[in-house]
């Protein structure tokens, strides 16, 4: 399937991308005049930074986390944590402009009882990529990943349950919700190289807010 295809896919059309993962394409655009302005609001409180690898590399993608939980990533490995280390405060709270429409987005993909407790905020500036990688951090496998594209577009690969499968590529743009969970929970997927470009509201980035459930349930 072409980019040109997916260009003239109207704001509302959704495509199965697996048993249980969708495209929920220009999904945020209806709210994207109250996302905007909140997403600006918790990346003045938490900054973003280039975290360090467990191998001692700084990540190209810079990143930065909203909610009771943030995801972090240094030489000890991956975790959650309730304190940003950069600050050593809580993170800031999830807006809930950011909330609404991500539980809309899981209710519209089949998981009506998403409840997100960690934001991830990843920043890519032309030539970022982020290379293929499972989602498995989280306490609940049973709760979906919502993620959410603004700014510059990119290509999205979204692959199988093993490593050497080969994934879909899938273009997405401003606005544009991918939601993966159940039998799809822990595909493998990542980002090609975003494309140098600027966009109308967010000039020469790509911004992806990935919400998840992170903690145990209660
Ligand atoms: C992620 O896997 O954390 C982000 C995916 C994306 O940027 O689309
Ligand atoms: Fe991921």
């Amino acid at each position: 399937m072409s980019a040109d295809f997916f260009a003239a896919l109207d704001a509302g059309t959704r495509l199965q991308l697996g048993g249980e993962a969708w495209l929920l394409h220009g999904f945020a655009l209806d709210s994207i005049d109250d996302l905007l302005p909140a997403l600006k609001d918790v990346i003045r409180a938490a900054p973003f930074r280039h975290m360090t690898t467990p191998g001692g590399l700084a990540m190209s993608v810079a990143t930065t986390s909203c909610g009771a939980l943030g995801w972090i990533s240094d030489r000890r490995g991956y975790r959650y944590v309730r304190r940003d280390p950069d600050s050593g405060h809580g993170w800031p709270p999830m807006p809930q402009p950011m909330l609404g429409m991500a539980s809309k987005a899981a209710a519209a993909a089949g998981f009506p009882d998403f409840q997100p407790d960690a934001c991830l905020i990843n920043r890519y500036r032309p030539g970022t990529r982020l290379s293929l990688h499972q989602d498995r951090d989280e306490a609940d496998m049973a709760q979906p990943i919502v993620s959410v594209s603004l700014g510059l577009p990119a290509t999205f690969l979204f692959g199988g349950r093993t490593r050497s499968e080969r994934p879909v590529r899938v273009p997405l743009s401003h606005g544009d919700v991918v939601v993966w969970g159940g039998v799809d929970r822990l595909r493998f997927h990542g980002v090609l190289p975003v494309a140098p470009g600027v966009h109308p509201q967010l000039g020469e980035q790509r911004i992806n807010l990935t919400f998840r459930k992170a903690g145990a349930s209660a």
